[in-house]
């Protein structure tokens, strides 16, 4: 007896339920495979990230005062790049974004304004990585030299723009990097600082591919006995821009030994005293340029 067309339907509706178990399944700014994403548990997709120690292994020290946890760019970079894209760092410090980016098989281009530092960067990396994966510019990434220049090496490295950009400025005065006024932490007030980042920022939107993400890590501070929201300012600059923003972290800063200091005792007296709440934690942002 022929089989009823419901039966036939069904038939041809299980048919196509056999899933290839082996087939790939990601997004365009990503290879972590969708089909299996009960795999990733180490990737987080939450908003609260706790680190209780910093990850010192893989090339990472902590001799640079200000340097963020090679955690934050383990996350991101597994996030929001795919293997051999290239991540753009404007604040490159003491290279953490270079150095994960090596690890993960990213390639990565830091600008940097210190001289003396970019160079001492560069001897973290063997000479074929610092042509072929890490490249480091020594500039000031609010100028237009620094914007050419990027797009220059983008240009040797194959690529029209970047595929994530990484963000982690001063924090204001917090901690002064240097004397030069085009230093970010050595602005006369804060507005300036905020106009200093935007510029920034921009060449970075410029610098980014359509579609891809851009992380900020900041903290707030306190002055004049207020607290000042230097991360919230700097996102809506972020946003000004065009970005549009996708999550905003709560990092703990456990991981920054730095932060535990033997002061703390004191800070406690002083934010009784005082009214206020002692910082434990930062922001790491994530946004996209759409
Ligand atoms: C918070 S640190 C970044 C640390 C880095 N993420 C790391 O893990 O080592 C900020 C860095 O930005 C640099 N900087 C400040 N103003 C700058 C500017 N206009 N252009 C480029 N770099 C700048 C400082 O010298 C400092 O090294």
């Amino acid at each position: 007896m022929a089989k009823s067309n419901l039966k036939l339907k069904q038939e041809k509706k299980n048919s196509l339920k056999v899933v290839d178990k082996n087939a790939v399944k990601t997004t365009l700014y990503s290879d972590i495979n969708l089909n299996k994403w009960k795999e990733y548990d180490h990737v987080k997709t939450d908003t609260l990230w706790e680190f209780p120690t910093r990850l010192k292994e893989g090339g990472h020290s902590n001799e640079y005062h200000g340097n963020y946890i090679p955690q934050i760019a383990q996350q991101i970079y597994e996030r929001y790049t795919k293997k051999d894209d290239i991540v753009l760092d404007l604040f490159f410090g003491s290279g953490t974004s270079g150095i994960e980016a090596v690890n993960m098989n990213r390639r990565c281009i830091g600008v940097e304004l210190k001289d003396e530092l970019a160079e001492s960067v560069s001897e973290k990396f063997t000479p074929k990585q610092l042509v072929t994966d890490v490249n480091i510019i020594c500039a000031d990434s609010a100028s237009e030299v620094a914007k050419e220049k990027v797009q220059a090496r983008l240009d040797i490295m194959g690529r029209k723009q970047a595929q994530l950009l990484m963000l982690h400025p001063p924090y204001d005065d917090i901690i002064k990097f240097s004397d030069k006024k085009e230093d970010l932490s050595n602005c006369a007030t804060t507005e300036e600082f905020y106009d200093l980042f935007e510029k920034v920022a921009k060449n970075g939107y410029d610098l980014l591919e359509k579609g891809r993400f851009a992380c900020l890590i900041i903290g707030d501070k306190y002055a004049n006995s207020q607290h000042i929201p230097l991360g919230f300012e700097c996102m809506a600059r972020m946003n000004k821009l065009g970005f549009i923003t996708k999550a905003i972290i709560i990092k703990d800063m456990q991981g920054n030994e730095r932060a535990k200091g033997k002061t703390a005792n004191l800070w406690r007296y002083r934010a009784l005293a005082g009214g206020f709440y002692i910082f434990k934690h930062e922001y790491v942002m994530v946004f996209q340029k759409v």
